[in-house]
Order: C-alpha cells, then structure tokens, then sequence
C-alpha cells in the first residue's frame, strides 16, 4: 500500500468514526424512544423552498411523499412548514384545540375581504360564536327551506335553455349557483333587485384574493384597492336592507336574517358590519367550491355511462315513488347521485390545502411506526388533493369509482377517521357540507331528469393556479330536451 492509499484509508476511519460518535451521543441526548424531528425537504439555500413551493404544492407533494413519508418539513423562508399526509399522522391537526393548533395566523389573509370584526378578525371565543350563528343558519329546519329556493332557482335558470343546444357547463353551473346562494344567503332583495350590483361587487372582492395576497394582503396593488372599494360599497347595501327589514318588522328565510336575529350568549345582538362580514364568508365558503364541485360531478357522469345510467335508474325511482316532488327530503333519497358527487370531490377538493399555525409540541406516530416531534412555531399543513388518492385507503385512487363509498366497501371509513378530507373534518369540519350537497343534487337532479348531455369538449384538466382549485377552460356539453320516463 503507497503513502497516499494509506492516507485516504485512515481518513476513511476516521470520518466513519466521527459518524459512529455523533450517533451515539445524539442517541444519548435524544430521548429514549428514540424520536426526531422530521425529515427535510432538500432544496437550495434561503429561496429553495419556496421555489419548490411556487411550482405547485402537490407537484411537491408528489415528489417528496415517496421519498419521505407521510411526515415531513419545507424550509419556506423563514418559516417550517410540517406535512402531515394521511388519516394515520392527522388527527392531531383535525382535532387539537386552538391554544395548540390555530387558524387565526394562517388564515389572516381574509381579513380584508372579510372585514373587521369577524372570523380571523376576532379571538377564538367570539369567533366560536360566530359559527355558532353558522351552524343555526344552517340547520335542518333551515335547510327545508333553502332547498324549494334551490329547486326554484334551477327551474327558473334551465327553463331558459332551448330544446336543444350547446353551452359551457362550467360557466352555467357557476351562474346558477351565484343564483342560488343569492337567494339562500343574501336574500329576496340582493337576489330580486340589487343582482347585478351585488355581483359586480362580488367579483371584485373575488380579484382581490390574489396568491400574492396570502402573504401580503395589504399590498396597495389595483386588485387590492378594487377589493376594500366593494367590501365598503357591500357593507352600505347590506346596512340598508338590514334597516328595512328590522324597520318593516317582515322575516325572510335566509342566512341574512339569521344572522341579524343571532346574538352573543352577552345577549349582544350582532351588529350590521359584523352580518355583512359574515355573509361575505359565507359566500366564500360555499360558492366557488359548490360550483366546481357541480361541473367535476357532470364531467365525470358523462363520461362514465354505468354511473350516469345508475344515477338516472334512481331518479326514475324516486320519481315513481314521490312524482316530479322534489324538497329536502327526496334530495336526501338521492344516494347514488349524492356519492357520485362525493368522488368527483374526492378526486378534486378545491380547497387543496388546509393550514394550522402550531403553539405547541406535539408528536405524531406513522403507519410505519416511525415517531416525530414537531415543534412550536411549525406551519402545519395537511393536502386533501393529495390525500384524497392515498392508494393505501383507496383502492385505485385516481379512478373515478362512487361505490367506493358504498355499504360494504366504504373506503372512506376503513382507514379510520380523517380518510375523506374534502370538507376538512374535526374541529373545524365544514359547516356547510349538508347545504352545499343539496344546493349540487337539487341541479343535477334537474338537469337528468329533464335534458340528456353530452360532453363534447376534452375531459376537463385542472386549473391548479386558481387559490379555489377548480376547471380548467370551458366544458362544452351539447343538451337536447327530455322527459324522463318513469319505469
Ligand atoms: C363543495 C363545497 C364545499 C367544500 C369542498 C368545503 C370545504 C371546506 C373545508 C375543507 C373546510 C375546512 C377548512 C380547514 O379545516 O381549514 C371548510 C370549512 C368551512 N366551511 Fe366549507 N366547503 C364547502 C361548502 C360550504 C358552504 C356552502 C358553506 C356555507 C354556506 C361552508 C361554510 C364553511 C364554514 C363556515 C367553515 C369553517 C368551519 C370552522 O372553521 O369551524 N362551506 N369547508
């Protein structure tokens, strides 16, 4: 052996046994059972993880989960963010309490378009409050009542088709539903004579909520200035019609009018900034997210003639049963359809991402048996996109399959709680779920019981820019006047 063999051999022992040493004394100070941190995303320097990030985060997602596991941190700046992927490693970001996991931080960006005093405005008590007043609005009693509104508006709306034609399902289903929540959240008088205004204003409130604006919601941008214009000319429409309504003493049937009639359990009534507030949150919850959910539901039945076919077999059913009836409770009959719509949102959750800022420790264990500590300070995230195709809980994930959820297999549930993250879940699980699964099947049960589709554009691709991830393009279908026979 020459001097310089020997040299590098030497030097080969010795950083071997540095490594050996550092492993023991790091497994000497790490506690006994052995936990860590998690895994870290490898990027550049400073900007890296951001980049990775700005690319797309499911492209991220899809990248590093098979290298890394179901747990593991982007350097994003200065700030961590921890994934947590799959019912296995979530439950503690569905369900920790907020002084351990907060929205708050995470989701301040809707102050402005939300407005003061309201949601991520307020601390956590009063904002309990406010979606107490969420959950009253949204009640079955209540919900009785939204639906004829439902069933009205799509009479009304598809009654001006032609006998036949062609027309962008995706702009049709997001005009009806600013139709429908119109009437069902704002009320008679924006959906009889303030629409146009109404809408315009939304829209503009709409651009203002910009990627850009996530992280800095207050840059004097255009955009911006036209957002805090709308939110100011909504809050003087909504502050009239409330006087109107209180001054005539008439009550409607509308989100509107619970909220001017909720109160804080103080016995505060709530004020007509904080109603307009919330009103605006609702829409936001629930209009783009049902309207997408809408055209993924009529792209994938008109693609897949079995499940098309099943879900007419049922209408036909439900027709011999209750006639051409259609309320709350024969919506609530419509199982094939409703799990039809369950899997077009498996597939395609518009909310792709859900936030958590972390004030606590906390470990979490993987299917593996692998435990990591994740500390205070951390961003936590959780990807319905992503975790909604986790082939370990559904079978052949990315196929659009409703009898997944059907008795027997139930893929949402055999994993355990948190599989089917489409609505979020715990303690912040979607308040609007029942709401937006009537407004989708009180449309699609008109449009098969009354037109026959056919789409005629490409099956549509994802529009992964939008901040509600939706349709990319138009979805043309063609649409010929029916009646469908009963059997
Ligand atoms: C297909 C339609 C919808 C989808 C996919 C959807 C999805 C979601 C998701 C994922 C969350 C949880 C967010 C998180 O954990 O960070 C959520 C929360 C919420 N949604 Fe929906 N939503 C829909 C429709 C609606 C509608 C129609 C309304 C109201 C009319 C609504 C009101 C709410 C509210 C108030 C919350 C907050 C609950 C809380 O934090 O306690 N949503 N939604």
């Amino acid at each position: 052996m020459d001097v310089d063999t020997n040299k590098l051999l030497n030097m080969g022992v010795l950083i071997v046994a540095t490594l050996v040493v550092a492993r023991l004394i790091s497994a000497l100070i790490m506690p006994r059972s052995g936990k860590r941190l998690p895994p870290v995303v490898r990027t550049f320097p400073v900007v890296g993880g951001l980049l990775r990030f700005m690319k797309g985060p499911i492209v991220m997602l899809r990248e590093e989960y098979p290298k890394l596991g179901s747990v593991f941190t982007l350097n994003l700046v200065n700030k961590k963010i921890t994934f947590l992927i799959g019912p296995e490693v979530s439950a503690h970001f569905f369900k920790a309490p907020e002084t351990d996991l907060s929205q708050q931080e995470v989701y301040q960006f809707n102050v402005p378009t939300f407005g003061p005093g309201v949601v991520f405005d307020v601390d956590y008590s009063v904002r309990q409050e406010q979606f107490r007043f969420f959950t009253e609005a949204l009640r079955v009693n209540k919900l009785k009542g939204y639906v004829d509104q439902m069933v009205t508006e799509a009479e009304d709306y598809f009654s001006k088709w032609g006998d036949s034609g062609e027309v962008d399902l995706k702009y049709e289903l997001e005009h009806l539903i600013i139709l429908t929540a119109s009437r069902c959240l704002l009320g008679r008088e924006v959906r009889d004579k303030l629409f146009d205004d109404v809408s315009a204003l939304f829209h503009d409130l709409d651009n203002g909520m910009l990627p850009i604006s996530v992280i800095f919601p207050y840059l004097p941008i255009p955009a911006h200035r036209r957002r805090d214009q709308a939110r100011k000319k909504l809050a003087e429409i909504f502050a009239n019609i409330i006087t109107s309504r209180k001054d005539s003493g008439k009550s409607e049937n509308d989100m509107l009018q619970c909220f001017i009639e909720s109160k804080y359990k103080d016995g505060r009534p709530t004020t007509e900034a904080e109603v307009t507030g919330l009103l605006i949150a609702a829409l936001f919850a629930g209009q783009h997210t049902s309207s997408i959910t809408s055209t993924w539901t009529g792209a994938y039945l008109h693609c897949h003639k079995e499940y098309l076919s099943a879900a007419l077999e049922e209408q036909k059913n439900l027709m011999e049963k209750h006639g051409k009836k259609v309320d709350h409770d024969v919506l609530s009959e419509m199982d094939v359809l409703y799990r039809s719509i369950k899997e077009a949102l498996r597939l395609h959750p518009p909310l792709i991402m859900l936030l958590r800022s972390s004030h606590s420790d906390f470990s979490v264990q993987t299917r593996e048996g692998r435990e990591y500590d994740i500390p205070k300070g951390h961003i936590i995230a959780t990807s319905p996109a992503f975790a909604n195709r986790l082939p370990h809980v559904f079978k052949d994930p990315d196929r659009y399959d409703p009898d997944r959820f059907a008795a027997g297999r139930e893929e949402d549930k055999v994993a355990g709680a948190f599989s089917y993250i489409s609505f979020g879940g715990g303690r912040h699980g979607c308040l609007g779920e029942p709401f937006a699964y009537l407004q989708i099947k009180a449309i699609w049960s008109h449009l098969l019981r009354n037109f026959e589709l056919e789409l005629v554009s490409p099956f549509p691709e994802i529009d992964w820019n939008a901040m509600v991830v939706g349709v990319k393009g138009k979805v043309m279908v063609r649409y010929k006047r029916r009646e469908l026979s009963v059997n």
